[in-house]
C-alpha cells in the first residue's frame, strides 16, 4: 500500500481507484476502535482540526468530530452564524486567520461549489471538502462506497439505483465518479426536471421510472430534494412527487432478493423513502452513519497521520 499522497481531499475526482481502496482498507482496519471499550488510540495526539460548517449538519459534521477525537486529535467547531463572516468578512480572510492558528486540517462544508478547492490554494493545512454546493460530498461517497463494498464483498460489475433530485446532489455526483471509476454500473432516476443535462456522459444509464429503475438491482440508493437549491419547485407537489418517485415496499421488490437500500440523510419519510423500506429488512441505511465515523477516522489518518504500515495501537 503507498502512502496518500494528497494534503487536501476536495473530490471523488481526484482519487485513483487504488487510492480509494487504500481508503477503504484503512477505514476497514480502523473501524474495531469504534467497538472497543475504551474507543480512543493516540494515533492523532497533538494535531488539532477545525470543523467550518457554512451549512447545517447532524452526520457529516458529528462523525468528523467522533473520528477526529477516536484518534486523539482536538477539534473545535465553527459555524457561519458564529463566525466573523456575518460581519462581513470574505471565506479568504477568514481562513487566513484560521491558519495563523496553525491547525493541521479544516473540514469545511460550503454552499458554494469550489469553496473548499478556492481554501485549499491559500492555506497551509489541509482542507476536507464536508460538502460543496452541487459540486461533490466525497466522504460520503466513500462511506457508501465503504458500505457497499462491507456488504456484497466488492464494487465491480454490482447494479446500482441512484433515485431522486440527481441534478441537485453532491452525494449523487460524488457516488457517480467513485462507483463507475469502481467498475459498477449505475442507474440514475429521477424527474426529468432534477437530471443534469448530459448526465449519460459520466458513465451512467438514465432510466425516469423509477420502478424500472430498481428492477434487478444490487444496491438502490435513494435521495432527498435538495429544495435549498432549487430556485423554483421543479416538481407540481410534494404529493405528486411521493406518488411517482417514491419508493415503497411494493418496488423495492422489483430488485434483487438480496438488494440493499440506501440513503445518505436527511431522509423524508413519505416523499422519497417509505418507512416500511427506510427500517425494513434491506436498510443499511444505519450501517452508512456507523461507518461514516471509520471511513473519517481513515481520512484523517491518511491525510496527517502517516502510512497505512505504521502501527495503529
Ligand atoms: N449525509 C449528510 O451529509 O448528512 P448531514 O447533512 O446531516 O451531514
Amino acid at each position: 500500500m503507498g502512502r496518500f499522497a494528497h494534503k487536501d481531499l476536495l473530490g471523488v475526482a481526484q482519487l485513483s481507484v487504488e487510492e480509494i481502496n487504500l481508503i477503504l482498507d484503512t477505514a476497514d482496519s480502523l473501524k474495531e476502535i469504534s467497538e472497543r471499550d475504551v474507543k480512543k488510540v493516540p494515533t492523532l495526539r497533538g494535531k488539532s482540526i477545525i470543523n467550518f460548517f457554512y451549512e447545517p449538519s447532524t452526520r457529516t459534521r458529528t462523525s468528523f468530530e467522533v473520528a477526529a477525537k477516536r484518534l486523539s486529535a482536538d477539534t473545535l467547531s465553527l459555524s457561519a452564524s458564529s463566525s466573523s463572516m456575518v460581519k462581513g468578512e470574505t471565506l479568504i480572510d477568514t481562513a487566513r486567520n484560521l491558519q495563523a492558528m496553525n491547525p493541521d486540517l479544516i473540514v469545511l462544508r460550503h454552499s458554494s461549489s469550489g469553496a473548499p478547492h478556492l481554501l485549499a490554494r491559500v492555506m497551509e493545512a489541509g482542507v476536507i471538502n464536508a460538502g460543496d454546493g452541487i459540486n461533490e460530498h466525497p466522504t460520503q461517497a466513500l462511506l457508501d462506497i465503504f458500505t457497499i463494498r462491507e456488504k456484497k464483498g466488492r464494487i465491480e460489475g454490482l447494479h446500482i439505483a441512484i433515485i431522486g433530485d440527481i441534478a441537485h446532489s453532491r452525494v449523487a455526483r460524488s457516488n457517480i465518479i467513485g462507483l463507475t471509476k469502481m467498475g459498477a454500473r449505475v442507474t440514475v432516476s429521477g424527474p426529468p426536471t432534477m437530471m443534469p443535462l448530459d448526465v449519460e456522459k459520466m458513465g451512467v444509464r438514465v432510466e425516469y421510472d423509477p420502478r424500472k429503475a430498481v428492477e434487478g438491482k444490487d444496491v438502490v440508493m435513494l435521495l432527498r430534494i435538495q429544495l435549498e437549491r432549487q430556485s423554483k419547485l421543479l416538481f407540481p407537489t410534494v404529493r405528486e412527487y411521493a406518488n411517482f418517485f417514491g419508493i415503497n415496499g411494493e418496488v423495492i421488490k422489483r430488485a434483487k432478493e438480496d438488494v440493499i437500500v440506501m440513503h445518505p440523510g436527511p431522509m423524508n419519510r413519505g416523499v422519497e423513502i417509505e418507512s416500511e423500506v427506510a427500517d425494513g429488512p434491506h436498510s443499511v441505511i444505519l450501517d452508512q452513519v456507523a461507518n461514516g465515523v471509520a471511513v473519517r477516522m481513515a481520512i484523517l489518518y491518511l491525510l496527517i497521520g502517516g502510512a497505512k504500515s505504521d502501527k495503529v495501537d
